[in-house]
């Protein structure tokens, strides 16, 4: 696990994105890309964009596959993260929007709708590069705590605190769905790369457990200790209770030229 500690919240989006880039181009015109919703990302994917304007980066060969979608939802709702994604991600990115897949949160069968996810991410060659946040309450994806560390897509009740943290994107927390359809924590360990940004006070607990306590599905995304290529990308404020955090700093700035990536 490499865990970049930036000094500013816009440094964190400009370092992820440049991890993003790079595999991106290493991977080819026909990347996949795990892709979260949520605030976290945001600024990346605005990096991404500018990549994608300027014609650094072209999707438009590329697939996406986001980690989650609420149950419970009419299809079309602006809070839907298929139509978040079409907003932060396939329209910005300039990515065909029919290699852009979402969980289907909208059928009537969603044990069915799991089992076609995870087929679809097979059949697309499996995900490249898995963007992340982290839940305050340690959750990766909506694989709340004691989710098991080998689940695949499936449906998840959302815990009241993660209720409450969406509440902000809906007029009322009566109006955020308790159900959702979430890749498991063996899905997401299945990406090639995964590439974590947290920003903020209320991520250092989850960031800490993450990065430092025991792998444990208390603390779901610990489980990217067990993951090969894991890199975790945190502004000051969520790196705050790292004990090793120094160390963290240190290896950064002493990390080999041939190790860096374009920060451009
Ligand atoms: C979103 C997702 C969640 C969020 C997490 C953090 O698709 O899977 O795990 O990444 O809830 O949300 P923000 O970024 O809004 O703090």
């Amino acid at each position: 696990m490499e865990v970049i500690i930036c000094t500013t919240a816009e440094e964190v989006a400009d370092v992820a994105a440049s991890k993003v880039a790079r595999v991106c181009r290493d991977a080819g015109s026909e990347v996949v890309i795990g892709v979260a919703t949520g605030s976290s990302p945001i600024a990346l994917y605005e990096r991404l964009a500018s990549r994608v304007a300027d014609g650094r980066l072209d999707l438009s060969h590329a697939s996406a596959f986001a980690l989650d979608e609420y149950v419970g939802l009419p299809a079309g709702h602006p809070e839907s993260y298929a139509e978040i994604i079409r907003r932060h991600v396939t329209e910005p990115l300039r990515m065909d929007p029919s290699r852009v897949h979402t969980p289907n949160g909208f059928a009537d069968d969603i044990e069915q709708a799991a089992l076609d996810y995870e087929q679809a991410i097979v059949d697309a060659g499996g995900v490249d590069v898995q963007i992340l946040g982290v839940g305050s309450n340690g959750h990766i994806g909506f694989n709340e705590p004691t989710s098991s560390l080998a689940s695949r897509t499936r449906i998840k009740t959302l815990t009241e605190a993660t209720r409450h943290d969406n509440a902000r994107f809906f007029d009322s927390i009566d109006q955020v769905p308790h159900h959702c359809l979430t890749q498991g924590l063996g899905t997401i360990r299945a990406a090639r790369e995964v590439v974590l940004v947290a920003q903020g006070a209320h991520k250092a607990d989850a960031v800490a457990a993450l990065v430092e306590g025991p792998v444990t599905s208390r603390w779901p995304g610990s489980v990217l200790q067990l993951h090969q290529h894991a890199t975790i990308v945190v502004d000051p404020s969520a790196a705050s209770k790292l004990e090793l955090l120094e160390y963290y700093q240190l290896t950064y700035a002493q990390k080999p030229a041939w190790q860096r990536f374009d920060a451009r």
